[in-house]
C-alpha cells in the first residue's frame, strides 16, 4: 500500500496507543515517519525495528524538545508533508475537585503543545500539506469527572476551522479525527465499572482499537481527502451519533 509514499509524517506523541498505530500504519503505507515520545523507542520496542520509523525522544510540552525535532527534521528532510499532534492526557476530576495543577497540565499538554507545535510544522509544510490533529468525542458531550479533559478537546476541534480556514490559501488541509472511547493505556487508567459503562453506550457494543482510530487518520493525511477540511471525523462506534 502506497498511499503515503514519500510523504515525511511527523507524529507527535506517536509511539504509543493511538499515535503508535498512526505511526505504524503510516509507515505501511510508504512514509518516512518521525514519532515522538517522552520515553523514546524504550516503551514499544516493535516501532524501533520499523526502518520507515524514527523514533525521537521528545516531551511535548517542552518548547526546546520541539525545537530540536523540528530541526532534525529540517536537516534531514527539508519539509514535513503530514503532521500529527496526537499527544495528549485525561484526568478525572469533578467540578469541585478541579485544581490548578490538574487544569494547566489537561490544557497545557492538550491545547498549548498541540497550538505551538502546528505554529512550528507550518514553516517546515508546502502546498499539498496535511495536518491532522487528535480530539474526542469528551469534546461534544459533557462526560461526569470529564469536564477539563472535554474542554481541551472542545478547543482542538475549534482551532481545526479556524486553522483549515487560515491554511487553505497556503494549500494545506487540516482535519480532527475524534475518537470514542478506545482499548489504549489511557482508557486501561479508568476503573472496570468506568469502562464498563463506557462499553454499554456504544451503539456497536464495543471499544475501538487503535488500528481503526488510525484507519481514520491515514485517510484524513491521504490525498483520498484531497477537498475535505476543517472537517471532524468521528471514530466512535455511535455513541456520540445515534
Ligand atoms: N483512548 C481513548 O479512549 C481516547 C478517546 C478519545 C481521544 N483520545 C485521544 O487520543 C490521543 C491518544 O490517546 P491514547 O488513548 O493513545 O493515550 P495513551 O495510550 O495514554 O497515549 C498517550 C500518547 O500521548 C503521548 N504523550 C503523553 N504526554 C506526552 C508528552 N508530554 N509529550 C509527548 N508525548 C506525550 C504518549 O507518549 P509517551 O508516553 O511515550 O510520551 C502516548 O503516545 C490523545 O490525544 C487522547 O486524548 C483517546
Amino acid at each position: 500500500m502506497t498511499r503515503l509514499a514519500n510523504k515525511v509524517s511527523l507524529v507527535i506523541g506517536g509511539v504509543g496507543g493511538i499515535g503508535g498505530a498512526v505511526s505504524q500504519r503510516f509507515a505501511s503505507e510508504g512514509a518516512q515517519v518521525y514519532a515522538t515520545s517522552r520515553k523514546g523507542a524504550e516503551s514499544q520496542p516493535d516501532l524501533a525495528g520499523m526502518g520507515s520509523i524514527h523514533t525521537i525522544q521528545a516531551d511535548a510540552s517542552n518548547n526546546i524538545d520541539l525545537q530540536r525535532v523540528f530541526e532534525e527534521i529540517r536537516s534531514e528532510q527539508g519539509r514535513i508533508d503530514v503532521l500529527v499532534v496526537n499527544a495528549g492526557l485525561s484526568e478525572y476530576a469533578l467540578l469541585g475537585d478541579i485544581s490548578e495543577d490538574h487544569f494547566d497540565r489537561t490544557f497545557g499538554l492538550n491545547v498549548r503543545s498541540l497550538v505551538f507545535a502546528t505554529r512550528e510544522a507550518i514553516d517546515l509544510m508546502q502546498p499539498g500539506g496535511a495536518i491532522v490533529l487528535i480530539g474526542s468525542i469528551a469534546g461534544d458531550i459533557g462526560t461526569k469527572g470529564y469536564g477539563v479533559y472535554g474542554a481541551t478537546k472542545a478547543a482542538v476541534r475549534s482551532f481545526t476551522r479556524t486553522w483549515a480556514n487560515e491554511l487553505a490559501p497556503k494549500g494545506i488541509r487540516v482535519n480532527v479525527v475524534s475518537p470514542g472511547p478506545t482499548d489504549t493505556a489511557m482508557m486501561a487508567a479508568a476503573s472496570q465499572e468506568i469502562r464498563d459503562a463506557l462499553s454499554s453506550m456504544i451503539p456497536l457494543g464495543r471499544m475501538g482499537r487503535p488500528d481503526e482510530v488510525a484507519a481514520a487518520v491515514l485517510f484524513l493525511a491521504s490525498d483520498e481527502s484531497s477537498f475535505t477540511t476543517g472537517a471532524e471525523l468521528v471514530v466512535d462506534g455511535g455513541m456520540a451519533q445515534v
